[in-house]
């Protein structure tokens, strides 16, 4: 028989959810371009929001894809037998020091659900990856955030916090950093790592490697079993619709994640995408050239509108939108931008109210957004 109460007082007893996640604000992701036409009629619409490859993804990627068609109805290799093949021999790793993941999001769950329980303590920086302190509250632990220097990490601060909070179980690096595109030396990294107990996990989150290879810290793997790195395909690879991601880890660190994991967390055609697009490191170094290329231009044309910006070491810049025009803030300038057809991405999340984070485009894309700015900022 169908019950006669309300919707409303059949949830409630029903959602017995940590406080912690009752605070917790759903993630908020770049508009999509669907929504945008949906919502303003705008039908050229330039997407500079999610540090996506504006390029696309190697073409080697649409024939390996082409070849999964007829296997759908098969589950994927739950162990990912190729892709960890060509991963370890990339890295220069063992098979079991890999643990692939429904994009490297996937990852970082997992290794908060495996590590972090409600008494202990997870440690990163401000203006880190905004995910790190939201698993922490996912996972009813404490959020330890390390005041940023420079708007990057302050290696010497979060180590002392780590030896502040003896629960510390994982502490987040993301390097270089989103969304502020910093970059932190190798030795001051090795040192960090050095300076924590060995029962705490130091994750490595090298998302944008491929834009800054001289920061990859994979040697740092050989030295210490508490290092873990997580890198992914949505960024430079441009299979971010597939999602792919992996870590590389101690074989004991890899043999927990594989237990926690969902036995088929990446689907047949992520697995033969990535091992395409793997295999396509030409594609790479012309993404990286074209990234390179494209940021010099942006920061040129910042420079000419006046409006700072922090160095970056990835495929987005971060960039200050100064409050000298009257009712100008980067919630005015984002919102204008967006009238206009160019999404990019506000950082009200992290409190960094008169900022705004673009991503690099072609120089199509990215001559549409000076434009549009320029034309917002000097009211033409
Ligand atoms: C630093 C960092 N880590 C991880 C991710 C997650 O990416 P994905 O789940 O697509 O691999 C992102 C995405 O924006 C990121 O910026």
């Amino acid at each position: 028989m169908q019950s006669t109460q309300s919707t409303e007082s059949n949830l409630l007893p029903l959602v017995p959810a940590y406080d912690s996640i009752l605070a917790l604000a759903p993630y908020q992701t770049g508009k999509p371009i669907e929504e945008l036409t949906r919502e303003y009629g705008v039908s050229d619409v330039v997407k500079l929001a999610s540090n996506e490859n504006p390029i696309g993804c190697s073409p080697h990627v649409t024939l390996a894809i082409t070849e999964q068609l007829g296997q759908l109805s098969r589950y994927p290799d739950g162990n990912g037998y190729y892709l960890k093949q060509a991963l370890a021999d990339f890295n220069d790793v063992n098979v079991d020091q890999i643990t692939l993941g429904n994009g490297s999001d996937d990852l970082l769950d997992i290794l908060a659900r495996s590590f972090v329980g409600a008494d202990d303590a997870i440690v990163y920086s401000q203006y880190a990856f905004i995910v790190y302190s939201m698993l922490a509250k996912m996972q009813g632990a404490m959020d330890v955030e390390v005041p940023a220097q420079r708007f990057g990490h302050d290696l010497k601060a979060m180590s002392q916090a780590v030896q502040d909070n003896l629960n510390t179980k994982i502490v987040f690096i993301a390097n270089p950093n989103n969304p502020t595109g910093t970059q932190l030396e190798h030795g001051e990294l090795r040192e960090f790592v050095a300076s924590v107990p060995s029962s705490v996990l130091v994750v490595l989150d090298e998302a944008y490697i491929e834009y800054s290879p001289e920061s990859n810290n994979r040697a740092l793997l050989d030295e210490f079993d508490n290092v873990v790195i997580v890198r992914t395909f949505s960024k430079a690879y441009g299979l971010a619709g597939l999602r792919v991601g992996y870590a590389l880890s101690s074989v004991a660190v890899a043999d927990l994640l594989n237990r926690i994991r969902q036995p088929f967390n990446v689907s047949r055609i992520g697995l033969a995408a990535a091992a395409a697009a793997l295999a396509d490191q030409d594609f790479i170094e012309k993404t990286r050239l074209m990234n390179d290329e494209q940021m010099r231009w942006l920061e040129k044309q910042f420079d000419a509108l006046g409006l700072g910006f922090i160095k970056s070491h990835a495929n987005f810049i971060m960039v200050e939108i100064e409050v000298e025009m009257e009712d100008t803030n980067a919630a005015v300038i984002y919102q204008a931008l967006l009238e206009q057809g160019v999404i990019v991405r506000q950082l009200e999340v992290y409190g960094l109210h008169n900022w705004l984070r673009i991503s690099v485009g072609v120089a199509e894309d990215n001559m549409r957004l000076i434009d549009t700015l320029r034309s917002i900022l000097t009211d033409d």
